[in-house]
């Protein structure tokens, strides 16, 4: 009797592990490594929620296999993202490897993107190096060059003479602060004084003092995603506005996600972006209307868009490959796709597996009682200038 129970469950388990086997290649994992605390949670929960979106609206099957994303906590350090990347995959066997953060968590899992020959999306990085640092390497985020040359050519086209600008002092700042540099300065522009702030626990009075003593006619900022309101409130504080100095950048400053608590100091910030919650688009109408309704209201921000894009990459390239999950083929199903996506049309270049999109130029302005990203120019199919140049 106990010799033939345990015989029934012996078989039960054999049978659970056989199904289990089974059930695990029917699945494919997404390794989706984020900020989700910390100084940076922000773009985590962006990321985070326009993925569930997207998955919620397109089911969870792609090329006939179930789609399972595991979303993993990196806090924004890079020794930590190299860790969860390399559990991911040799522990969960994930088939992609995406999310990213901050420039310095990408160039960290690069190496084991290579070796493992797993897909990884960028989500979110914008340095243009980081595309170069393995062949696995996918971005449907943007590029700080990319963003940054249209309002360096507004800057120059506008009157603007003398500009001080301020960047974060890591890869993608110095990306913004280059860009600028090169065309400010060949249309005939002065930068009396370049400001580069630290990455973690900035105190942007001190450099906003030195920006005013300059008296330039524009401040020219790059910071991360979420940084933007403490520059905007020390901007006011420091009378800089007041003194008629332009604020103008990349639109990570007037980031969707704080913007609209920014205040009047916000008002007139000129900058260029791949995405504004604004964008006038039945795509993008749509989005911002699903993404607030499943998140609490949430806007959608350039981030969102960035985790939308990626989730859309990875189902297209298992539908193109089948289902098969090697790496070389999703990687080689995903060159040239292009799609229409919230921000506009976009495309990965087949030559550098780099997004090529739109970058408008945007003013903040009220809009139904609300602070928004206007958009009043576009610059169509930008390819990152920071690889073209070479
Ligand atoms: C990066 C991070 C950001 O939050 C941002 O707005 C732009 C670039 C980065 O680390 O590359």
């Amino acid at each position: 009797m106990l010799r033939r129970l345990f015989a029934g469950g012996a078989g039960t388990l054999v049978a659970a592990l056989m199904c289990g086997g089974a059930f695990a290649q029917d699945t494919v994992k997404v390794g989706l490594i984020l900020p989700m605390t910390g100084p940076f949670a922000s773009t985590g929960r962006q990321i985070e929620a326009a993925a569930k979106l997207y998955m919620a609206q397109h089911g969870a099957m792609a090329g006939g296999k179930k789609i399972e994303l595991i979303v993993k906590d990196d806090t924004g350090v890079a020794d930590v993202t190299k860790r969860l990347a390399q559990e991911l995959v040799v522990n969960d066997k994930v088939a992609f490897l995406a999310g990213f953060g901050l420039t310095p968590t990408a160039l960290a899992t690069a190496p084991i993107a290579t070796e493992a020959k797993v897909p990884m999306i960028v989500m979110a990085a914008g340095t243009s190096i980081i595309t170069e640092r393995s062949p696995f390497i996918v971005r449907t985020s943007f590029t700080l060059p990319q963003n940054t040359l249209p309002v360096a050519e507004w800057a120059a086209k506008n009157g603007l003479k003398k500009v001080v600008t301020l960047v974060t002092d890591f890869g993608p700042g110095l990306d913004a602060e280059k860009t600028f540099t090169e065309v400010f300065t060949k249309a005939g522009g002065s930068i009396p004084e370049k400001l580069r702030v630290p990455l973690r626990n900035p105190d942007f009075a001190p450099f906003l003092q030195r920006a005013a003593d300059a008296k330039p006619d524009a401040l020219f900022v790059f910071v991360p995603s979420g940084a933007g309101s403490a520059v905007m409130k020390q901007f006011a504080e420091r009378g800089l506005n007041k003194a008629g100095i332009k604020l103008i950048g990349p639109g990570d400053v007037t980031d969707d996600d704080i913007l609209n608590d920014m205040g009047d100091v916000a008002l007139g910030t000129i900058t260029s972006m791949h995405y504004s919650a604004a964008h006038k688009s039945a795509e993008n109408q749509a989005f911002v209307a699903a993404f607030g309704k499943a998140n609490n209201g949430m806007r959608p921000n350039f981030m969102a868009v960035g985790g939308w894009d990626g989730m859309h990459l990875v189902y297209q390239a298992l539908a193109k490959t089948g289902g098969k999950t090697d790496g070389e083929a999703l990687v080689g199903a995903m060159k040239g796709m292009k799609w229409v996506s919230p921000r506009g049309p976009i495309s990965i270049d087949p030559e550098t597996r780099d997004i090529i999109q739109n970058v408008y130029m945007r003013k903040v302005e009220r809009v139904d009682g609300q602070l928004y990203n206007v958009e009043f120019a576009t610059f169509e199919a930008v390819k990152d200038p920071g690889k073209t140049k070479k």
